[in-house]
């Protein structure tokens, strides 16, 4: 049985599907769009151009996400479970939510954020916890229209304020903390923070989750509890899903690019959904039925499109994560598995690299025989993850899907579907129906032969691609669309086999990708140059066994003592406040000078070989003011 017409279920219909997509891209989306609810249906299934750029797709239509996510089940799938929360502690009871109660808890909050004052198209910010209330806080504002901007419990106050600045955000939604492993995070404290040098929060909505004694602010601040009481009180269970142009802003989430700041990406309402959720049924070949976790943080796109999103518009089950993969121990995944028979489950390269280091003796009493599909995400995963992947984890008999794309992207782009088209060690193999990659040289012409490593791009427009940066459609342009006049710019690497297969081979930017978190240098050195005992600083990457990359930061500081232990310390402290724990640098190495050129600009090739450590093959320094520079650092490299 079929559980979704638009399942692709053989080579030969992927190859056709594919085929179809590239040519005939509106009569291809509209029969997969037609399985969704429309309040309206569409004028135009697509309209776009790379140069102004404007990407619009199934103009004139009205539609909700939340009513396709929710409601569209309550006929035949009420009873099924939408959400198993497993919370931190595995001694505490999980949460089975079924459709039905997905349902009333979100109409409840949708009602409560409308009596707060929430309106279509503001924006609300959310920082919370792996817990089933983000869920219901995101599917709350898509029920209303107002625009959600997530933000991953990892970020600092400073992250904070960026972002509540940059997308002048009136209304949050917190808890008073987050249980992470060992750890308790204070999140409205850390919000708190923000918010005092923020004057325009009307109103924030907190949660109490952790128990944890917090501020409360006089009219400003409310508890969620008492709000959905008072809203239960009203006899408002019911709140009809507002009716959404096509192109109506859904989200905004923030990540790094090569300068400045972090940019909003902008995702709209109908391209997004049917994009993610097409997706997700062809690459995990979801059956109805099975439980599928996705070990992301909604806090990312990943735990946007594919824990929530994509997930409950295709009625699946799909399993919310509150803790981390090493706490209690390093056998956590693997008990979450057998505990609720996990079917599909998706995590990131820099989980299973760092899973390994720990053997054997984490899977003791697990069988881990419920897997069926694995997949990977995030940055190029390795052949010796891979194996490792496919044998201990999946014993052989799961299909991985290595799934490359980007915050940008809405969705997968290139990978293979599981079982059905073919699989390769580190390989993200074929492009999905929709999208048409192209490889260009430094000069812009397209290297059609294999092995020959160049620049991913994309042709055309898909569904669920980003449609501007938040307050700056200029940026989008110049970041995504003026290095190669007429085709979206990745910012990766990649090279094809003999088969076509692709394989990223990684930023080819100034974007780090540190355990799957992007990390833009100029930000970081930004940053850094902020402190007062920084006078310059300049970041690179190098490769790092468990993260993918690590972080190696060179700085010239106006700190008179030579002992460096407490400047370091310092400086992590300080990235760790202004980002997030998890932008600190992994090395930092005092010198006296950086290498410049004679016009004054910094030359991180040098530094990046220093870093990866390639002294024997530095290259060219001729054109460096002071060579000697180079001997210098070389010398007082950490390792
Ligand atoms: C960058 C995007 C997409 C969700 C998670 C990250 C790298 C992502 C793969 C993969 C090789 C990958 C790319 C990309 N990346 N998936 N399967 N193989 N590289 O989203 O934070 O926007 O980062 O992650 O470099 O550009 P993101």
């Amino acid at each position: 049985m079929i559980d979704y017409p638009y399942q692709i279920t053989s080579l030969e219909a992927y190859h056709k599907a594919y085929a179809e997509s590239i040519a005939q891209p509106e009569t291809f989306w509209a029969a997969v769009a037609k399985h969704f609810v429309w309040q309206k249906p569409w004028d135009k299934v697509v309209e776009w151009e790379f140069e102004t750029p404007k990407i619009e797709w199934f103009k004139g239509a009205k539609l909700n996400i939340s009513e396709n996510c929710l409601d569209r089940h309550l006929e035949h799938h009420a009873q099924d479970t939408a959400l198993i929360w497993e919370p931190n502690n595995p001694n505490t009871a999980a949460l089975h939510i079924s459709y039905q109660a997905l349902y009333d808890k979100v109409n409840l909050m949708a009602n409560v954020l409308k009596n707060n004052g929430v309106q279509k198209g503001d924006r609300v910010c959310i920082y919370m916890g792996m817990i089933p209330e983000l869920a219901i806080a995101c599917l709350a504002c898509a029920r209303i229209g107002a625009i959600h901007t997530v933000i991953f419990g990892g970020f600092s106050a400073q992250s904070i304020l960026d972002r509540l600045e940059d997308a002048q955000v009136a209304y949050v939604i917190c808890a008073d903390a987050a249980f992470r492993g060992a750890k308790t995070i204070p999140l409205k404290n850390i919000l708190d923070e923000a918010m005092e040098q923020y004057a325009l929060i009307k109103k924030c909505i907190v949660l109490n989750h952790c128990h944890e004694s917090i501020q409360m602010k006089n009219e400003r601040d409310v508890y969620w509890h008492e709000e959905e009481h008072k809203a239960i009180q009203a006899g408002q269970s019911y709140c009809a899903p507002c009716p959404m142009n096509a192109e109506d802003p859904l989200f905004i989430l923030y990540t790094s690019g090569s300068t400045g700041k972090p940019k909003g990406v902008v995702h709209t309402c109908a391209g997004y959904m049917v994009y993610t959720t097409y997706t997700f049924v062809n690459v995990f070949q979801y059956k109805k039925g099975e439980r599928y976790f996705c070990t992301a943080d909604i806090g990312w796109i990943t735990g946007h499109s594919y824990l929530l999103y994509g997930p409950l518009a295709a009625g699946a089950t799909s399993i919310l994560f509150e803790g981390q993969p090493t706490w209690p121990d390093a056998g956590r995944l693997w008990q979450i598995v057998d505990k609720h028979q996990v079917n599909i489950l998706y995590t990131a390269p820099t989980a299973i690299r760092s899973l390994m280091t720990y053997g054997d003796a984490p899977f003791e009493g697990k069988n881990l025989n419920s897997l069926r599909v694995l997949g990977t995400v995030g940055e190029p995963i390795n052949v010796e993850a891979w194996n490792w992947y496919y044998h201990k984890v999946g014993q052989a008999k799961c299909p991985i899907v290595d799934t490359w794309w980007q915050t940008e992207t809405g969705g997968i782009m290139i990978a293979n579907l599981a079982g059905i088209t073919p699989q390769k060690p580190a390989f993200a193999t074929l492009p999905l129906p929709g999208i048409a990659p192209i490889l260009l040289d430094e000069k812009g012409n397209e290297i059609l032969d294999d092995e020959i490593n160049g620049q991913l791009c994309i042709k055309q427009a898909w569904p669920g691609m980003m449609r501007t940066t938040y307050g700056n459609h200029q940026r989008f342009k110049e970041n995504y669309f003026n290095t190669y006049p007429g085709y979206y710019f990745t910012g990766d690497g990649c090279f094809k086999d003999e088969n076509g297969f692709y394989r990223i081979t990684g930023r080819i930017d100034d974007v780090l990708n540190v355990s799957g978190h992007r990390i833009g240098t100029a930000e970081l050195e930004n940053i850094l140059n902020k402190n007062e005992l920084v006078i310059e600083s300049a970041v690179v990457g190098y490769p790092h066994d468990i993260k993918g990359q690590g972080i190696y930061a060179y700085i010239i500081s106006a700190a008179s003592t030579s002992d460096t232990t407490e400047l370091k310390a310092n400086l992590l402290q300080w990235v760790q406040n202004s980002i997030g724990a998890f932008a600190k640098p992994d090395k930092i190495q005092i010198v006296n000078a950086l290498p410049k050129t004679r016009s004054g600009k910094i030359m991180r090739r040098i530094l990046r070989k220093i870093a990866e450590g390639e002294i024997e093959n530095i290259g060219d320094t001729s054109t460096l003011l002071d060579p000697n520079v180079v001997t210098e650092i070389i010398n007082g490299k950490i390792d």
